[in-house]
């Protein structure tokens, strides 16, 4: 297989599925460099040091702060996206022109904290009343990168195949006050309001009967065991990756066995177009 058709196929995984895992995608020397990046900055969660806005304003408030290091940085990540075809992935999973909007990295220590359980993002935290509801197209595809192996109780990402598809014609319809909002950020809210029977109809009539019977099979564990399912988990080694779109129904995993050190990409439409 060529880099490129890897290239079409991951973008077609990801449209298809939600996600996809790719392994040893980075080479030594890149590893090498974005684990020093990391080291340097020193930026565990907390630490804005690790986080990169590409846009003129960001970069004028770094110039500010005389931060020249980082610019050098982020000029790194910059180019090592384009080597690695990621703009070219996201365009083909929009159908539509992408931009990368964010690049962040950082070191997650060794914890036995509580993981954030099956969720969806934009879902208004689970509030119950709303204000303003956003455009489902406003999501993003993220690459999350690994310089470090990460595995069921070590920091990996879990994701619900198809469940992207359902999210988007949920939070569309929403949007298009087709349906009434209620809070649908846990797996089982989320569960719970697409079976609303409107929302129901709404969902069918945007989406393959197959890919929301199949979304309703893969999450029915949650009505039934605990939600402590292992099956959705992405184990990858340091230098590969997972892709995915945001919007679908994922969690993160514990972290219990060692440091874990990622650098992520997000790419969102790029509006002016
Ligand atoms: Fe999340």
């Amino acid at each position: 297989m060529n880099y490129q058709t890897n290239l079409s196929e991951i973008s077609k995984q990801v449209k298809n599925f939600g996600v996809i895992k790719k392994e040893n995608w980075l080479d030594q020397e890149d590893i090498k460099k974005t684990k020093l990046i990391i080291e340097k900055i020193n930026c565990d969660k907390g630490n804005n040091d690790g986080i990169f806005y590409l846009n003129l304003k960001f970069k004028i408030i770094e110039l500010l702060k005389l931060k020249f290091e980082k610019i050098s940085y982020e000029k790194y990540f910059v180019n090592l996206s384009k080597k690695l075809g990621l703009k070219k992935i996201a365009d083909q999973i929009f159908d539509f022109p992408s931009k990368l909007h964010r690049v962040d990295c950082y070191s997650n220590p060794i914890s036995n904290a509580p993981v954030l359980d099956w969720h969806v993002d934009n879902a208004y935290s689970g509030q119950k009343v709303v204000d303003k509801f956003l455009n489902p197209e406003n999501s993003a595809i993220k690459f999350f990168f690994y310089l470090s192996d990460v595995y069921t109780d070590n920091g990996c990402l879990s994701y619900i195949p198809k469940s992207h598809l359902v999210a988007f014609a949920l939070r569309k319809g929403i949007y298009e006050k087709a349906i009434r909002y209620t809070p649908y950020w846990s797996l089982s809210d989320f569960r719970k309001t697409i079976l609303i029977k409107e929302n129901l109809n709404y969902i069918k009539s945007h989406l393959k009967k197959e890919d929301l019977d199949d979304f309703l099979s893969y999450s029915e564990f949650i009505e039934k065991e605990n939600s402590n399912n292992k099956k959705y988990d992405l184990a990858v080694k340091c230098g590969g990756a997972v892709v995915f779109d945001e919007g679908g129904v994922h969690r993160g995993s514990k972290l219990l066995k060692t440091n874990r050190l990622a650098l992520r990409f997000f790419f969102t439409r790029d509006k002016k177009f």
